[in-house]
């Protein structure tokens, strides 16, 4: 198994000063950032697009860079993420009209290609494409909004995963996104993840140190 990630969602971040929040929560001990992009098209929500990416960049922000697109169509937005910092991109097999090409795009411009797949969404999508993703990223909400409750029967298709990825031989992160907290993250771990992306329970707390080390110690106690 690899070493834990943990990916803090910048969605729950004060947007008013996020520069000092990405570099706060980097320093307190997180690995990546994680962007929720969402379009208010295929998830009923509006965020933000590349140029945000570009400013943390501008402003100093060195650590990877985890996009997850909530976006359609996603293949014009890869290219703009990528070329504005963008080191992960994650998006939705509904999204793209073809599937492989998105991820082959990813990965032409450098970046670890991910597909994110929603609470009913099956893992048959993932059948022909095992070799052209890096990141699996398994959501435990429906996405567009932060803050929702953990859906549990998740936590099966999660075993399944991991089953599908270490059968695989192939060096797939398996990642979580929606509802993860200190008191659930061992579960998940336990399920078979290893990447965890968590937005209100790090940045809804005054101590983001405080938080990620919580979780860490969580992770090692299994
Ligand atoms: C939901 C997003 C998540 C979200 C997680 O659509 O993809 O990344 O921000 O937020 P929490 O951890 O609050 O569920
Ligand atoms: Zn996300």
């Amino acid at each position: 198994m690899k070493p834990y990630l943990i990916a803090p969602s910048l969605l729950s971040a004060n947007f008013a000063k996020l520069g000092e929040d990405a570099t706060a929560v980097i320093e307190a001990g997180a690995d990546m950032l994680h962007l929720d992009v969402m379009d208010n098209h295929y998830v009923p929500n509006l965020t933000f697009g590349p140029l945000i990416c570009e400013a943390l960049r501008k402003y100093g922000i060195k650590a990877p860079l985890d996009v997850h697109l909530m976006t359609r169509p996603v293949d014009r937005l890869i290219t703009e993420f990528a070329n504005a910092g963008a080191t992960h991109i994650t998006f939705h097999p509904e999204a793209s009209d073809h599937v492989e090409r998105s991820l082959s795009l990813v990965r032409k411009h450098g970046c670890k290609a991910g597909l994110a797949l929603n609470p009913a969404t099956t893992l048959n999508c993932l059948e022909y494409v095992m070799d052209k993703v890096d990141i699996v990223l398994i959501m435990s909400v429906n996405p567009g909004f932060g803050g929702q409750t953990f859906i549990p029967s998740i936590l099966d298709k999660i075993r399944q995963l991991r089953v599908l990825i270490d059968e695989s031989n192939r060096d797939i992160r398996l990642a979580v996104d929606g509802g993860i907290k200190s008191d659930n993250i061992a579960q998940v771990a336990n399920a078979g993840a290893d990447m965890f992306i968590a937005g209100s329970a790090i940045f809804h707390h005054s101590d983001y140190k405080a938080v990620i080390t919580n979780m860490r110690e969580q992770l090692a106690e299994g």
